[in-house]
């Protein structure tokens, strides 16, 4: 019945552990990454404001142009890119609908796309759906999973069109130097391959230099494909919402498909976003300073775990420990977490093959149920260590 394209994307393995989760009692919920928090109240008056506006109706299939001129301005002000709002900016259902459309327009069957794994289930999901190639390069956790562009080198062939690259880094908390973004820059020129830059967790980084974006490089602009999102940056995951920089002609391109499929995101998320990045942005800073703290907690509470090996990750909400010395495969050892403690996880190699070994804990939750997940999993998985020697 079904059409073969279905069997290209599969189910993500994040919902399986949520699901295998779901209807027991005591349960501590480390898998799905959304914040915590709340929308900030600035933007649901906005949001509100917007519907008792009349902006109830359809907009530009890119968005509305107030909406993108906020963003070109946000674009320049954070992230030193130059955009043309008219020609240059789409706005999106989420980071997610810019990553889909990006594929869409750029790749074709055969065509391959390099992207990084472990990385984010979509990723190769929209590289399936496009008919591209998927070339996973290794994050490494010696290189603080941070893609080497020596590592990408050795990937590309006569068919590589597209490098996807995303930093901080879902599933790792991984960051990437200022340095190596010019190396892979450098490449991408010299081998010319396009880059697809998805910036989801950009405001939350745990101190390090000022980041670079790819797209603000010289030569680039011509080249890359950033995406930004609402979702994680403004704990708003539900409102859908989220825009994509790049080049005119693919610009164009992806409003025109987005035409077909969604034909543009909601009005109303639409002005939320406009009121998010013209607003009092101190809602950030208390929600990475809160997410700071979470953070050296659990490192500190898995470093002392015998068996776990893992450093503080430089961004986003995740942490990604080594846990190969516990010699089960991730998804059996999560299974069992979860039988056994309660803590439910993902699996490392949920996140693609070199994720195996390796678990994904989400702590944007709060120190409390951090702190009883910690206990758990040390007064547990000692003893399992024992029993796999
Ligand atoms: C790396 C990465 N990119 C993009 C997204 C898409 O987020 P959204 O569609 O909610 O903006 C996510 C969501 O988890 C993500 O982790």
């Amino acid at each position: 019945m079904l059409a073969d394209r279905t069997k290209l994307v599969p189910a993500s393995e994040i919902r399986k552990m949520y699901n295998m989760a779901r209807g027991r009692s005591n349960i501590l919920d480390l898998t799905v990454g959304q914040p915590d928090f709340d929308t900030p109240d600035f933007i649901k008056v906005a949001a509100k404001k917007a519907i008792d506006d009349g902006y109830t109706k359809y907009t530009h299939n890119a968005g509305l142009i107030e909406v993108r001129e906020a963003l070109a301005k946000k674009a320049k002000r954070e992230n030193g890119i130059d955009a043309n709002p008219e020609k240059e900016i789409i706005c999106t259902a989420g980071g997610m609908g810019s990553l889909l459309l990006a594929n869409l327009v750029l790749v074709n069957p055969g065509d391959e796309v390099i992207y990084p794994d472990p990385g984010f289930v979509s990723h190769y999901a929209h590289i399936m759906l496009s008919g591209g190639v998927p070339v996973p390069v290794q994050l490494k956790r010696e290189n603080g999973f941070a893609v080497r562009a020596e590592d990408i080198e050795k990937l590309i062939t006569r068919k590589t069109k597209l490098l996807v690259i995303n930093y901080p880094n879902n599933p790792t908390g991984g960051v990437i130097s200022n340095s190596e973004l010019k190396k892979i820059a450098e490449l991408a020129i010299a081998r010319n391959i396009f880059v697809l830059a998805d910036e989801a967790y950009e405001k939350f980084r745990y101190g390090g230099e000022k980041p670079l974006n790819i797209g603000s490089l010289p030569g680039m602009k011509e080249r890359t494909i950033t995406l930004f999102s609402f979702s994680k940056s403004y704990a708003m995951t539900g409102w859908r919402i989220g825009f994509a920089i790049g080049p005119e002609e693919i610009v164009a391109a992806m409003v025109r498909i987005q035409e077909h499929i969604l034909s543009m995101p909601t009005a109303i998320s639409q002005k939320a976003a406009e009121a998010a990045v013209t607003g009092p942005q101190d809602c950030i800073k208390i929600m990475l300073d809160t997410f700071r703290k979470r953070r050296d907690v659990i490192t500190k509470g898995l470093q002392s775990i015998e068996g776990i090996k893992v450093d503080p990750p430089g961004g986003a909400f995740y942490i990604f420990p080594d846990v190969s010395a516990y010699k089960m495969k991730s998804f059996d050892l999560a299974v069992k977490i979860l039988d056994d403690t309660g803590v439910v996880l993902v699996h490392g190699s949920g996140f693609g093959r070199y994720g195996e070994g390796y678990l994904r804990l989400c702590y944007a939750v709060s120190t409390e149920v951090i702190q009883d997940a910690l206990g758990r999993l040390d007064s547990y998985l000692p003893k399992l260590l024992k029993k796999s020697r």
